[in-house]
């Protein structure tokens, strides 16, 4: 199968289709969302989280997301590779944002990067582009910037939504092939994919986006507890992985395993 590029994202927003994105931080799980037909892979600096078991975004490398992006793009063929910058790794300067893009592309073979911010980083995803390097922005709710913003809360009601279409909007003239929304009014998210030429992307920002992104643990119903209301499970694997779990235990405690048939 053909590696899904920046242009034919740019292609199905003209074409009114949409696309679909998960995150994906290890090679048998993007594996199986490629498999899946999954559009866009994110090697979200969520990992921090979801995988890494920080708190907030904040604690991620760089090293890091190297190592979690290439495994994804070595388990992966078709879909097109995404990798986050994460906090730290580009706020500095353009120049620093290009060096740190540039390893992302280097030593874990992304095919783009996606970086935090409006208007004030137009200059980060311009230098960034113009080494070649596509760019997604990120707009909206920015989890790098949760302390600045008073926690996790939706951004662009009421009058703010202005200020939203004008970050998307200076991140598309920048050079950006995509803009991400989070936490994002639906209108507003709509609003903003008819003003923006290239295709936006939402999470937490209504069905008005061209492609719609969740993460993984989140969509297969792998954490305990409550969830964004913005997402939906598809799957309740924490459910599946802890009977499995249980079950094989309760056979290595009761000797039932290994059998004749795992023995040599
Ligand atoms: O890191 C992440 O998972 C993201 C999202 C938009 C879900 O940036
Ligand atoms: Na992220």
């Amino acid at each position: 199968p053909s590696r899904i590029r920046t242009h034919h994202l740019a292609k199905a927003k003209e074409a009114g289709q949409r696309f679909a994105m998960v995150t994906a931080y290890d090679q048998y799980m993007a594996g199986i969302f490629d498999e899946a037909g999954i559009e866009v892979l994110l090697v979200g600096d969520s990992a921090a989280n979801n995988v890494l078991g920080h708190e907030t975004t904040l604690p991620i490398t760089l090293d890091e997301m190297v190592m979690f992006s290439r495994a994804v793009t070595a388990g992966s063929r078709r879909a097109l590779v995404v990798a986050d910058l994460p906090f730290g790794s580009y706020q500095v300067s353009p120049g620093q944002a290009v060096e740190s893009a540039v390893r992302l592309m280097k030593e874990a073979r992304v095919h783009a990067v996606k970086l935090e911010g409006g208007a004030h980083f137009a200059d980060h995803v311009r230098a960034i582009t113009r080494a070649g390097i596509p760019v997604m922005g990120h707009v909206g709710f920015t989890p790098q910037s949760e302390h600045a913003l008073g926690g996790y809360r939706v951004q662009g009601r009421g009058a703010a939504a202005r200020a939203v279409l004008e970050d998307a909007l200076a991140i598309e003239a920048a050079g950006a092939f995509s803009v991400l929304m989070e936490m994002v009014p639906a209108e507003t998210a709509a609003e903003v994919d008819r003003a923006l030429k290239v295709p936006t992307v939402g999470i937490g920002a209504g069905a008005g986006t061209t492609g719609q992104v969740l993460v993984w643990q989140d969509m297969l119903g792998l954490g305990q507890g409550k969830v964004p209301r913005f997402v939906k499970r598809y799957a309740d694997l924490r459910s599946i992985v802890s009977g499995a779990a249980r079950a094989y235990r309760d056979d290595v405690l009761a000797g039932t395993f290994p059998g004749a048939e795992h023995s040599f």
